[in-house]
């Protein structure tokens, strides 16, 4: 097949955004490298404030990136060697990676077919008296329903932590944000995030004092003040210009994830009847975010689209393309293929399309309409 020769159309175009925001970022990092306060300082602290209360708990503190949010909110749950950690094998391998860092044993479980995020009947089979945390993950920006698993949690001293590291903004079916649901939660900044660093950059959100004041040590090597290291910490610091751009970045996030919300209906709707299947959104409170916007395309025929539309300039995705119990580096954990046929399923059918606030209209319809043809045969 000729290659058609049209405009690009990226997965995420993080030029198109920074357009919008250019001299106000350029005039941050200025001024940040005129204080030569380059960590831990004005803007890493003000940034830790806005956050918290843009998510709505006590605290939040700010670190290198989102695995490092974990890493560090699994080690001050108390998580260690022995203790099982149970989370879903359809996510990021960071969220597993993490609990392996604490050399826990993480025990991953199936997906829900609909909403393709943590299974709670799989979760309440996996418990075992070693069971110490459970990690569900909002998955593409829409929010796992917490109520279940909460109930499972309490009672059995299990923590919850959330992995929301696709979910900035997201509601809970609590009306809550996501980041308020757990006893310490995680976000990633990376930059393809619906609120991204440009760099690497995390945060951890908690109501908890005294955990707040373990995790900022631990974030600096453990100190309490400087060079007074009571307890073994990491260097899992977020830098200034960092915090500062995403000071900038905070508060466009509303505006930003609202012009998703409806780029999503607008795929929904010209997507509908296409033989692809859109992505279930949640009827009630809770509000998708949509980090991506991944349909599932059945009958051996995703790989076959992506081609089509690359050929097309359109840029797509796979998240995921390899469960995380299938991968070369967690063959000692002993799963095999054929144990999760949700989640391998689900690898095997799920394709994000383009999806970022600048996108236009038009290339939404170039990208539905590809879909819409590709789909039908042409
Ligand atoms: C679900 C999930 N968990 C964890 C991470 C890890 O975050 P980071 O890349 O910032 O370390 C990411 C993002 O990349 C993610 O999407």
């Amino acid at each position: 097949m000729t290659a058609v020769a049209t405009e690009e159309i990226p997965l995420v175009d993080l030029k198109a955004q920074y357009a919008t925001i250019r001299d106000e970022v350029r005039a941050a990092i200025d001024d940040v490298l005129e204080s030569m306060q380059l960590t831990i300082g004005p803007n890493v602290k003000a940034f830790d404030h806005e956050f918290a209360s843009y998510i709505g708990t006590k605290h939040s503190i700010g670190v290198g990136s989102g695995t490092d949010a974990l890493q560090l909110a699994i080690r001050a749950c108390g998580v260690s060697s022995g203790d099982e950690v149970i989370t879903v094998s359809h996510t990021f391998f960071a969220t597993v990676e993490a609990i392996l860092y604490a050399n826990a044993r993480p025990i991953l479980v199936e997906v829900d077919e609909k909403t393709m995020l943590i299974d709670p009947a799989a979760v309440a089979a996996a418990i075992t008296p070693r069971t110490k945390a459970i990690i569900p993950v909002h998955l593409y920006g829409r929010t796992v329903d917490l109520k279940p698993l909460k109930q499972l949690a309490q009672d059995r001293n299990i923590t919850i932590i959330e992995d929301a590291a696709q979910a900035h903004g997201a509601l809970l079916d609590d009306g809550k944000k996501a980041g308020t649901g757990g006893r310490v939660n995680c976000f990633s900044f990376y930059c393809s995030k619906n609120l991204g660093a440009y760099g690497e950059a995390g945060s951890i959100t908690t109501n908890d004092d005294r955990l707040a004041e373990e995790l900022r040590a631990l974030r600096e090597h453990g100190q309490s003040t400087r060079y007074y290291h009571p307890v073994i910490g990491y260097n899992a610091r977020l830098d200034e210009i960092q915090a500062a751009i995403l000071r900038i970045k905070l508060r466009k996030l509303e505006e930003w994830n609202a012009r998703r919300r409806v780029l999503a209906r607008m795929y929904d709707e010209r997507l509908a009847g296409s033989g692809v299947t859109v992505p279930e959104i949640p009827s009630d409170i809770r509000r998708h975010v949509f980090y991506t916007y991944t349909i599932r395309v059945g009958g051996g025929r995703r790989d076959d689209l992506r081609k089509y539309l690359g050929e097309r300039g359109i840029g797509t995705q796979i998240h995921y393309p390899v469960p995380i119990h299938l991968q070369q580096s967690a063959e000692f954990l002993g799963y095999r293929k054929g144990d999760m046929p949700v989640t391998e399923r689900v690898a095997s059918e799920v394709l994000s399309l383009p999806m970022f606030a600048e996108l236009t209209d038009g290339q939404l319809e170039r990208v539905a309409d590809s879909v819409r043809s590709f789909m039908k045969g042409n």
